[in-house]
């Protein structure tokens, strides 16, 4: 069990890792690289970038496949990873699946557990707040079915409504609930476990989009309670192409494959085929093994600093954004105002400037930050606006760094006088 840890000053709080990030030693326009768009997809340490390289040079073959020893070192390297993934989050190995990315892992639910288990006239609820990964696989199994998406509401301090979730659940129709743990847009910090046990109670079946908060802070996917529960490892220090699914082993077990071919069989006839065990049944065709192994070096990696401490620093830090940031004028910030109901990010817009704008001006101070609509157009409908600039930060974020986006931020005012 780790101790409590309180979150250090905001202007001073480091982690002290910075050098580990090979790509943060790069300069633009002759300044530092400040990489503020962590929510897009994280930086990578070294940690990472030679595990994966060694598995590749070294350790490269199919796995479940040979018998010969390298076949031997890659299996045992693939599934050692698992083991430290599923350690990491608090899941059993069986019920962890390697998929391509969270929007795999998701749809992975709504076609293997949603066409089998949503009818006509079955309703999924979903949220306002969801970016396009854990909506649009809704939208296209209802369509499907015959059956009604529905939504949470999004309050005006970025939050939901534990009454609407109890009013809709009472309907008696919603097989489903989906929703995002942490959102990409307003970083809001949902109430999981108190949401998956009103679902639960309801008869209904939980899926979580983890992918804003697995890098970010300790996530216990038992505690939580949540039936599915997806995230991706390049958000998470990982390299791409690889995600994550933890699912409940009796539903794991109930569910016909998303994904057929090899590796995902125990014996295939002329006209039929039976399905291998858990894992392996959800993972069709040769899996993305060096990019596991990069993964597994990635969850140790954050094992080593410990999540709490991850999430102390984070903290900090976005409190100090939110107090330097509230320090410009015509700046408003999206979502909730108690940084401990948030992550570690900020959408903003700055009244008389474009969002594109403002990050192409942060971009020539070499600050990358990210603008557009997230991936989340109903969410920016929802909030009357077409698009926000976002800055988001990770573990090797510093405060220095903060200040350098409010100095692009005053000096990008400066251009368009405003
Ligand atoms: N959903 C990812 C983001 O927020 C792509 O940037």
């Amino acid at each position: 069990m780790q101790q409590a840890v309180s979150a250090p000053e905001p202007a001073t709080t480091t982690l002290g890792i910075r050098q580990d990030f090979p790509i943060l030693a790069r300069t633009f326009n002759g300044h530092p690289l400040i990489y503020l768009d962590s929510a897009a997809t994280s930086q990578k340490p070294n940690a990472v970038i030679d595990a994966l390289a060694d598995h590749l040079r070294n350790h490269n073959a199919n796995v479940h496949r040979g018998v010969y020893p390298l076949a031997a070192e890659s299996d045992a390297a693939y599934e050692g990873a698992r083991k430290r993934v599923a350690s990491f989050t608090g899941a059993e190995q069986l019920s962890t699946i390697f998929t391509k990315n969270v929007t795999e892992a998701i749809n992975l639910v709504a076609y293997a557990w949603g066409r089998a288990n949503v009818h006509a006239g079955d309703a999924v609820l979903i949220t306002q707040m969801e970016h396009h990964a854990n909506l649009v696989p809704w939208q296209v199994l209802c369509r499907e079915r015959s059956a009604q998406l529905r939504y949470l509401e999004v309050d005006e301090h970025g939050q939901l409504s534990l009454e609407q979730l109890d009013s809709e659940l009472a309907r008696g129709d919603v097989r489903l609930v989906a929703f995002t743990h942490v959102s990409n847009v307003l970083g809001t910090i949902n109430p999981v476990a108190a949401m998956t046990a009103r679902i639960r109670a309801a008869g209904a079946v939980s899926v979580v989009d983890g992918a804003q908060a697995v890098p970010h802070m300790p996530v216990n996917v038992a505690a939580l309670g949540a039936d599915f529960y997806g995230w991706t490892g390049h958000k998470a220090l990982g390299p791409t192409g690889v995600g994550v699914l933890h699912g409940r082993t009796e539903l794991l077990d109930a569910m016909e494959p998303f994904l057929t071919g090899g590796d995902m069989i125990a014996s295939v006839e002329a006209q039929s085929a039976t399905w291998n065990e858990l894992p392996w049944k959800f993972e069709a065709g040769t899996p993305p093994i060096a990019e596991a192994v990069g993964l597994g070096a990635a969850v140790d990696y954050l094992g080593a600093i410990g999540m709490d401490q991850v999430r102390a620093h984070e903290l900090a830090l976005a409190a100090y954004m939110h107090t330097r940031l509230a320090e410009i004028p015509g700046l408003q910030i999206m979502g909730p105002e108690d940084p401990e109901h948030r992550g570690g990010l900020a959408s903003f817009t700055i009244d008389g400037m474009h969002p594109h704008d403002i990050a192409e001006l942060a971009g020539r101070a070499g600050v990358c930050i990210r603008a557009g609509h997230h991936c989340a157009q109903p969410l920016m409908r929802a909030l009357d606006l077409r698009a926000t600039a976002r800055a988001s930060v990770g573990v090797y974020t510093e405060p220095w760094e903060i200040d350098a986006l409010i100095d692009a931020l005053i000096a990008g005012r400066a251009v368009f006088g405003t």
